[in-house]
């Protein structure tokens, strides 16, 4: 079966090809940003700054990688608030985006662009005080595994950590009413991809990503989970909407996302850690 949204075999266990990655956000750049116009993306924009906030190191000279930083969306507001940034991007379209924004707000000189793979980053053994990875790029990364031993690596000791994946159980929620046997695989962990909140990509259970970080030196302090993708989708995908309605909506968001007996079942898993 096709996914409508990204067109792949949802069944087949094998992540995409570099180029093929590249196509895809080189073509999804152009509308990236909209999404953050969304009640939607307001909400997700909250949800994942809380958690970047915990990790923000207080001294502005650290330095932080927002590794799959796409448009910028994450590091220009931190280049904003002073800190420098490096922004590490797989597609050159993005990234573009990424420097016409920054260039817009006079802030080209707070974040360095480098086009690199997350799998195979072109820096030291403990070269960051904070690592990012937000909105997906670890499970939309051709080497997933891969990608957190790098973006562990990378990570000085103290340092912090901060990212997001989509989540095994929300894949097996939408799956099962559908095509019941790739829901029997991705729950049995016979099957690691499925289409996710950000495309087709490798897929978490919070014990799974607990276990990826602390093997890679990790201690993880919290495993949060993400609901927007529960709300109906005219909801999602308003442009306008009441501040009331968005403050009690954000914080049930809040409540959820910080309830453990529900973090498994958010449609993506948000990790904080710190390396040791
Ligand atoms: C959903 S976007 C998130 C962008 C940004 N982090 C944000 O929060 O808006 C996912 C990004 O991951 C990037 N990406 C996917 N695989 C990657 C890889 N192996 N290395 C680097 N970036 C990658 C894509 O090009 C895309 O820009």
């Amino acid at each position: 079966m096709l996914c409508a949204r990204c067109k792949r075999y949802m069944p087949e266990d094998t992540p995409g090809e570099i180029k093929d990655v590249q196509k895809e956000w080189d073509e999804r750049s152009v509308s990236y940003d909209t999404y953050f116009n969304t009640f939607g993306g307001k909400l997700d924009e909250y949800l994942r700054w809380k958690s970047i906030k915990e990790s923000l190191p207080e001294d502005k000279t650290a330095r932080i990688l927002d590794a799959g930083g796409g448009t910028g969306m994450v590091a220009l507001p931190l280049a904003a608030m002073g800190y420098a940034v490096t922004l590490c991007d797989l597609s050159p379209g993005q990234l573009k985006v990424a420097e016409e924004k920054l260039r817009k707000h006079q802030l080209s000189e707070k974040v360095g662009i480098i086009e690199a793979d997350i799998a195979e980053l072109p820096f030291p053994d403990g070269f960051f005080d904070l690592v990012l990875a937000i909105r997906g790029p670890i499970s939309l990364a051709t080497a997933p595994s891969k990608a957190v031993v790098e973006l562990s690596r990378v990570t000085k000791r103290g340092g912090k950590i901060c990212v997001d994946v989509s989540s095994r159980y929300w894949a097996v929620i939408r799956e099962y009413g559908r095509d019941p046997g790739t829901a029997l695989k991705l729950i049995r962990s016979e099957l690691d991809h499925a289409c996710g909140a950000h495309g087709f990509g490798r897929v978490f259970s919070p014990g799974e990503l607990e276990e990826t970080f602390e093997k890679n030196g990790i201690k993880v302090t919290g495993i949060y989970g993400d609901f927007v993708y529960y709300l109906p989708e005219e909801m999602r995908k308003a442009t306008k909407w009441e501040e009331r309605s968005f403050n009690q909506v954000t914080e049930i968001l809040e409540r959820l996302s910080r309830e453990p007996s529900v973090t498994g079942m958010g449609n993506d898993l948000i990790l904080v850690g710190e390396k040791y």
